[in-house]
């Protein structure tokens, strides 16, 4: 009887690059791109106008046009945190914002995001 050793090579080398995309990269007009946008398309963009320029029409119901929010005065990176931290809707108040339950990373890029749709004059 004879015996075969067949040896089986693994390759456990990953391919690609370990998660190190750019958060955020600035266009010309100061706008983040990037994962705080891809988040926001995906996560906020039922309820809420989420591009640069986008405003909501007159009798609009639901979420304001992240443009809008982020040009209120009272509009910080605390209160953004805060907001989205917590939940809005309940019995009472079904259609107002759920809580979006964010990793800390998706919370830093999305505010990032928010912020910079803010126009400064
Ligand atoms: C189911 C609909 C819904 C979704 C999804 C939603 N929102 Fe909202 N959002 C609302 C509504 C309605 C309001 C206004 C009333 C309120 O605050 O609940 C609001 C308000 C806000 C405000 C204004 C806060 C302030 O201080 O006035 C911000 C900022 C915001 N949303 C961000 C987000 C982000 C970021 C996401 C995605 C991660 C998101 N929302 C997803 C419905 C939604």
């Amino acid at each position: 009887m004879t015996t075969r050793t067949a040896t089986l090579a693994v390759a456990t080398t990953m391919i690609g690059v370990l998660a190190s995309t750019p958060a955020a990269w600035a266009t010309s007009n100061g706008v983040v791109t990037g994962m705080g946008h891809d988040l926001v398309q995906r996560l906020c963009s039922a309820c809420h106008m989420v591009e640069p320029g986008q405003s909501d029409p007159p009798n609009h119901v639901g979420g304001p046009a992240f443009q809008t929010v982020a040009n209120r005065p009272d509009i910080t990176e605390r209160s953004l945190r805060r907001h989205l931290r917590a939940t809005h809707s309940n019995a009472m108040i079904p259609l107002a914002m759920p809580n979006p339950q964010l990793s800390e990373d998706e919370l830093i890029k999305i505010i990032d995001y928010l912020i910079s749709l803010r126009i400064v004059h």
